[in-house]
């Protein structure tokens, strides 16, 4: 087997791993995801799940990542042979979440143009979905690929494809390097901004208030789990395969806890923002902050473009600002979650860097086309929801079981990652992991399952943002199933390489 490429710095890594979390996920989903999840009361399920099963698991992938020197599947095969098959599940996972990623990328490429002279007009929401995605009428259909959203999709994966091309140290290094400072500095003007604004406090309020109602329901825990996996980047195979890179003599707990304590960071001043800008608008529309907040695509395309318009000065400054934000923060992501596979492939195949780049890459682009098509937007929103809470969640807590639980490996892992760690990991560790995130996240995942599964398939209920459930359902779950299927049968496929030679410790 090749020798493995390697980190050229510690800050290296540490800038890779920020750069892998700070992500889309901070500025576009977690504000409105914790809004929505009951305000402030949201923070109790968040900083639960970041302190018992975030941080713990970020250790804990750190450390196979070091140990075991693989890609994800490499990893789960050296760690047990039986269960490579899950590390081509989280693969998958990351396969399909690039594919979307990738076009909300090209979304903000495109409005970063539009914001030099406001071209999305007064009615931002017409303008979106009519002029610019031309979406079609109904959910499922494909339409036709729309140029403004395929022009910019394919510069975005020229851009991380080149990144990766280059490879660990001379690619990923250096664009983490380069991208992630310009980020905090675009950030925090645009923070700045935001909290001097008239209203802002009033957005503040409605975003800290606390709804304890909610702090029982199932989903807003899984909500919780599932925004702090995917913003730290874990259970989809990023971080194993990020710090399969770290020279042997490496730290690992304290290069988590920077991680993951930059991310959380990050992603609160994120909610501040955009809460003092909903505040602002709501102040001068005269309405309630509810009738400003929006999720997900809304909230970035829609509702801040509005505000944009009506900023007192600078108005295409700040345009231009928060578009870049986006696309700075997503790219730097996008690179980690392609790296899971590019590794992967030549892992088992024996391919060179340059080969994986092309064919998983390639492959990927092709797939992405899906959401540059006038239906893009409803296949993005069925996968992204299913591949969250069925893929990133659910990954997350057989990761953990199998781990704690079957192959009994947390105390080997804990003497590893103390042996060369600054911090020590102790008993707030093991419990973590072993007993208070399979229980919590695994009852709470019940919950999910029995709401999904028995609910109708073919009626119209719109019980997803109002969707047919024909069309998520089945959409959704052939994606979420699909990567697990298809991940479990890679992994009884015949290796090119011997995964079983290589400079790795397996005590
Ligand atoms: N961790 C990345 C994000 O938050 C995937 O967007």
């Amino acid at each position: 087997m090749e020798e493995r490429s390697q980190w050229g710095t510690r800050a290296g890594f540490i800038f890779a791993a920020i750069g892998s979390a700070i992500g889309l996920g901070n500025i576009w989903r977690f504000p409105a995801v914790a809004y929505e999840s009951g305000g402030g009361a949201f923070f109790i399920p968040y900083l639960f799940a970041l302190l018992t099963a975030g941080i713990p698991i970020l250790i804990m992938e750190f450390t196979m990542g070091h140990k075991y020197r693989g890609s994800a599947p490499l990893t789960y095969r050296r760690m047990n042979k039986a269960t490579e098959g899950i590390g081509w599940w989280a693969v998958l996972v990351a396969f399909v979440i690039s594919t979307y990623y990738s076009t909300i990328i090209a979304w903000a490429i495109s409005y970063s143009i539009f914001s030099i002279n406001l071209s999305w007009g007064t009615d931002t929401e017409s303008f979106l979905f009519n002029d610019y995605l031309e979406i079609v009428e109904v959910p499922g259909q494909f339409g036709s690929l729309v140029p403004g959203v395929l022009i910019p999709l394919l510069v975005v994966w020229l851009i991380v494809l080149a990144i990766l091309f280059r490879g660990v140290s001379r690619g990923i290094e250096i664009a983490n390097r380069i991208m992630i400072p310009t980020l905090v500095v675009v950030f925090i003007i645009i923070v700045l901004r935001a909290i001097t604004l008239p209203g802002a406090l009033t957005g503040l309020n409605a975003f800290f208030e606390p709804d304890f109602s909610q702090i029982l329901n199932p989903q807003v825990w899984i909500a919780a789990y599932g925004q702090i996996f995917f913003s730290l980047s874990i259970a989809f195979a990023i971080m194993i395969t990020y710090s399969s890179y770290l020279p042997k003599k490496s730290d690992i707990t304290n290069n988590a806890f920077i991680t993951g304590f930059s991310n959380s960071g990050f992603e609160l001043l994120a909610g501040i923002g955009v809460f003092s800008i909903l505040g602002f608008m709501a102040t001068q529309q005269g309405v309630g902050i509810d009738e400003v907040v929006a999720g997900g695509v809304g909230l970035a395309f829609v509702v801040f473009p509005a505000i944009i318009n009506e900023f007192p000065a600078f108005n295409e400054f700040f345009g231009v600002l928060f578009f870049l934000s986006l696309v700075l923060s997503g790219l730097t992501s996008l690179v980690s979650i392609i790296e899971t596979y590019v590794s992967g492939l030549s892992d088992k195949f024996g391919i060179t860097r340059g080969q994986a780049v092309i064919f998983g890459g390639g492959f990927a682009t092709i797939v992405s086309l899906v959401f540059a098509t006038q239906g893009g937007l409803f296949f993005l929103d069925a996968a992204d929801y299913f591949i969250n809470q069925f893929g990133v969640a659910a990954l997350g807590l057989v990761e953990v079981i199998l781990i704690a639980w079957f192959l009994r490996k947390l105390g080997t892992f804990k003497n590893h990652a103390n042996e060369i760690s600054d911090i020590r990991v102790g008993s707030w560790w093991t419990i973590s992991l072993g007993l208070i995130t399979p229980v919590v996240l695994g009852y709470m995942m019940y919950g999910l399952l029995k709401e999904n599964l028995t609910r109708s398939f073919d009626t119209d209920t719109g019980n997803y943002e109002g969707y047919s459930d024909a069309f998520i359902n089945y959409g959704g779950w052939s994606v979420a199933i699909g990567a697990l299927v298809i991940g479990l049968l890679i992994g009884f496929t015949k290796w090119k390489t011997k995964p079983e030679e290589g400079d790795y410790d397996d005590r």
